[in-house]
């Protein structure tokens, strides 16, 4: 439902930061059901403050586009990281497996800990944790994506009777049965997690989604794990993987504390300095191509922006611009594009505008690309790109990153300029993963529209 964004802030004196950026696809910024849920999105992320979460830093909305500015991760998913330690049959140290776990639990823990200014728990439950809502940087993990959370307090609960959020393979057998949730929802499904980083294999595994549900919501339990896998770990996964939840392990910290008590009896202890070594051994490469279109969305960037003042009246069109002009903000797309220059003033800002968004004015943000990894990314899933092409918008994938990044670099006009001010420049969007059957269209008409799949790796 969204798209993310690497950004870059740039201060007084030189000062420059990046950020990610994230913002509702285009084609549902109109929808009332997916406002909400982006606000709430942001309501429940932003009130977390822990090493394992990303951290929210700004919301804003200019025009209809609503965004949300997040710490800019410079890792990988875990997923990622499974699929290309698999390829290269390096299989992920336990230990490293376990900090890992560890480190998602602290951060879910952190989320169902939340309260009100009353101090009255908050109830939130993250629903989708899963390798692909999991970034590691510096061999820390950290948790994203609470695009489907649920809080006590939440508006926008978009899940009805019947209806199923999350992915189905790492989902406890209550949320698939569409009963009431607690945190332990979100316990199962860090168990779900270790238990595919320690074996490669998610627990409830069958041939099909269909056939996935019904192992998951019948009595039996997980396969056992390999032997070789010491018998503490292997309680504490099983701890967590529990059917029925008043066996299960009651919360995150009491996973967490199973895992790393598991680790120090069976000396698979991990430091983050362990966990960063392999992945820098897995993902060195894709770490430097990301680095690389970073750089080159940067200079894009700053190229844009000389173009833009150059011309007087140009308007880089819609949202995008109105979003840098309201905001004091400049974010724009990563790189020239003459299609959309517009004989129209860009609007200023209202000075009441210009107030609220105060915080704001120091800084200028410049949208450098969709984050790095998304501009690598195999470029025809880009839905934004495909559906309008233009001159300068490719529609055959690129062959290389720099051709992915020029691919998304310049949006077609129709995808920046809209009334409703959506947010499409650069293409590509990032969407849940379409891992879960079972996780619920919404019944607008934008939401029957293919959407592309986001399957976190290039
Ligand atoms: N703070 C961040 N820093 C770097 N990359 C990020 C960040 N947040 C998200 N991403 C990238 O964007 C991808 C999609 O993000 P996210 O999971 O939040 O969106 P989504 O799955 O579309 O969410 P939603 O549940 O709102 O539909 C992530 O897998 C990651 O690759
Ligand atoms: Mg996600």
């Amino acid at each position: 439902m969204a798209a993310v964004w690497v950004a870059r802030v740039q201060g007084k004196h030189g000062f420059e930061k990046l950020v990610a950026i994230k913002t509702i696809l285009a084609e549902l910024a109109g929808d009332e059901q997916f406002r909400q849920m982006f606000l709430d999105e942001a309501r429940i992320a932003s009130a977390i403050e822990h090493p394992n979460v990303a951290r929210i830093l700004d919301l804003g909305e200019v025009g209809s586009v609503l965004y949300l500015a997040m710490e800019w991760i410079d890792g990988d998913s875990v997923n990622v990281l499974q699929r290309h330690a698999a390829k290269a049959n390096t299989p992920i140290p336990l230990s490293v497996a376990l900090r890992i776990a560890a480190d998602v639990c602290a951060g879910l823990h952190a989320a169902h800990e939340l309260r009100d200014a009353a101090g009255e728990p908050l109830g939130v439950i993250h629903r989708d944790v899963s390798p692909q809502n999991v970034l590691i940087v510096n061999g820390v993990s950290k948790v994203i994506d609470f695009g489907i959370a649920k809080a006590r307090h939440r508006t926008a609960d978009a899940t009805t009777v019947g209806e199923v959020k999350g992915k189905v393979q790492y989902m406890a057998p209550e949320q698939a049965l569409g009963v009431d949730l607690d945190r332990r929802a979100d316990v199962f499904a860090a168990g779900a997690m270790l238990y595919q980083l320690v074996s490669g294999r998610t627990p409830f595994d069958s041939s099909s989604q269909l056939a996935s549900l019904h192992l998951l919501c019948s009595d039996k339990p997980a396969p056992p794990l390999d032997a070789s896998v010491p018998e503490p770990i292997r309680a504490a996964i099983f701890g967590a993987l529990e059917k029925n939840v008043d066996k299960r392990t009651a919360t995150c910290a009491d996973l967490q504390r199973a895992i790393e008590d598991a680790a120090m009896a069976t000396g698979q202890v991990a430091t983050t300095n362990t966990v960063a070594d392999f992945v820098n051994e897995v993902l060195s490469a894709r770490a430097a191509k990301r680095k690389r279109s970073v750089e080159l969305a940067l200079s894009a960037a700053s190229e844009r922006k000389k173009l833009l003042e150059s011309v007087p009246g140009i308007d880089d069109s819609g949202s995008l611009r109105r979003l840098e002009a309201l905001a004091g903000i400049h974010l724009s797309p990563i790189a020239p594009h003459t299609q959309a220059l517009r004989s129209v003033q860009p609007e200023r800002p209202s000075r009441a505008d210009r107030r609220s968004l105060a915080p704001l004015a120091i800084v200028s943000v410049a949208v450098v690309a969709i984050v790095a990894l998304l501009a690598l990314r195999r470029p025809s899933t880009s839905p934004s790109v495909q559906s309008a092409p233009s001159a300068t918008a490719p529609s055959s994938p690129p062959s290389s990153p720099a051709a992915a990044l020029a691919s998304t670099a310049a949006p077609p006009p129709s995808s920046t300029t809209s009334a409703s001010g959506t947010v499409t420049v650069a293409g590509t969007a990032a969407v849940k993963p379409s891992g879960g059957p079972a996780a619920p269209e919404p019944s607008t008409s934008a939401k029957k529209k293919k959407r592309p799949h986001f399957d976190d790796g290039f």
